[in-house]
C-alpha cells in the first residue's frame, strides 16, 4: 500500500468512527473533560442489580465532615478501596468503617464500564481499584470541591450518573472561578483527567421526582484510582 491509499485508509475509519457517535470531547467543557450521553443505558439493569448487592453488604449512610457537619448525600464503596470521612479527615480506607470489613468488590460490569468509558474519553489503561456510590434523595447536594485524595491523579474520574437527574456544576481550578451547568441524566458518563483532573465540581440540590427503573433518587457512581 502506498502512503496515498494509507492516508485514505485512515480518514475513512475516524469519518466513520464520527458517524456513528457524537465526539467524545466537547470543547465547551474543557480539555480532557467527556460527556458521554446514554453511554450506560445498555447495561443500566445489570449495573443497578449489582449496586443493590453492594448496598446490601455495605449501607448507604452519611457520613460526617471534618468540621462536624451530615452530609446530605448517603454513601458507601465497593472495590479495594472505599472513601470515607469523619472528625478525622476525608481519607481512603481499605475496610468499611461500618463494618470493620473489606468494601464489598467491584462487580465486574461496573469496572467494565468504567474501563470502556475512560477509553472512549481518551484515556486508556484506567484501572479503578475505588468505586464511590452516591444516592441523592430529593434536597440533597453536593458543594463545590475537588477529587484530590487518590493517590494517582494522572488517572481519570470516572461518574455514572442513574436514576433522577441532577445540574452538574463544572468549575475551574480555583473555588472562585465560573461554573458550567450540566444535566446529568440516567445512563450518562462525564469522565475528567488530564488537565481537568483537579478542577472542582458539584451538584444542585436534587429536585424532586420519579425515575421509572431507579425510583424516587439519584444514584451517582465515581470511579477512581486511588491507591
Ligand atoms: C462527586 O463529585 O463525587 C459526585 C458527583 C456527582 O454526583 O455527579
Ligand atoms: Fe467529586
Amino acid at each position: 500500500m502506498n502512503g496515498e491509499q494509507q492516508t485514505l485508509g485512515l480518514v475513512g475509519l475516524v469519518g466513520l468512527d464520527e458517524g456513528m457517535d457524537e465526539p467524545a470531547m466537547d470543547p465547551e467543557l474543557g480539555p480532557d473533560v467527556a460527556l458521554l450521553r446514554g453511554f450506560a443505558l445498555a447495561e443500566a439493569a445489570a449495573i443497578l442489580r449489582a449496586v443493590d448487592a453492594v448496598i446490601t453488604a455495605s449501607p448507604l449512610r452519611k457520613l460526617l465532615t471534618p468540621g462536624g457537619r451530615r452530609m446530605s448525600v448517603a454513601m458507601t464503596n465497593c472495590g479495594r478501596l472505599g472513601w470515607t470521612s469523619d472528625r478525622r479527615g476525608y481519607r481512603y480506607v481499605q475496610r468499611d468503617p461500618a463494618g470493620e470489613r473489606p468494601w464489598p468488590a467491584m462487580p465486574v460490569v461496573l469496572r467494565d464500564l468504567a474501563v470502556r468509558a475512560a477509553l472512549r474519553a481518551g484515556f486508556s489503561g484506567f484501572t479503578p481499584d475505588a468505586c464511590l456510590i452516591n444516592r441523592y434523595d430529593p434536597g440533597a447536594r453536593m458543594s463545590l470541591h475537588q477529587d484530590r485524595d487518590e493517590r494517582d491523579l494522572g488517572a481519570p474520574v470516572v461518574s455514572l450518573s442513574l436514576g433522577l437527574p441532577a445540574t452538574f456544576l463544572l468549575g475551574g481550578a480555583e473555588r472562585s472561578d465560573a461554573t458550567v451547568r450540566l444535566p446529568l441524566r440516567h445512563g450518562d458518563v462525564l469522565v475528567w483527567g488530564g488537565r481537568s483532573r483537579l478542577r472542582f465540581h458539584g451538584v444542585l440540590p436534587l429536585k424532586a421526582g420519579h425515575h421509572p427503573i431507579v425510583g424516587d433518587h439519584r444514584l451517582n457512581l465515581t470511579f477512581r484510582s486511588a491507591g
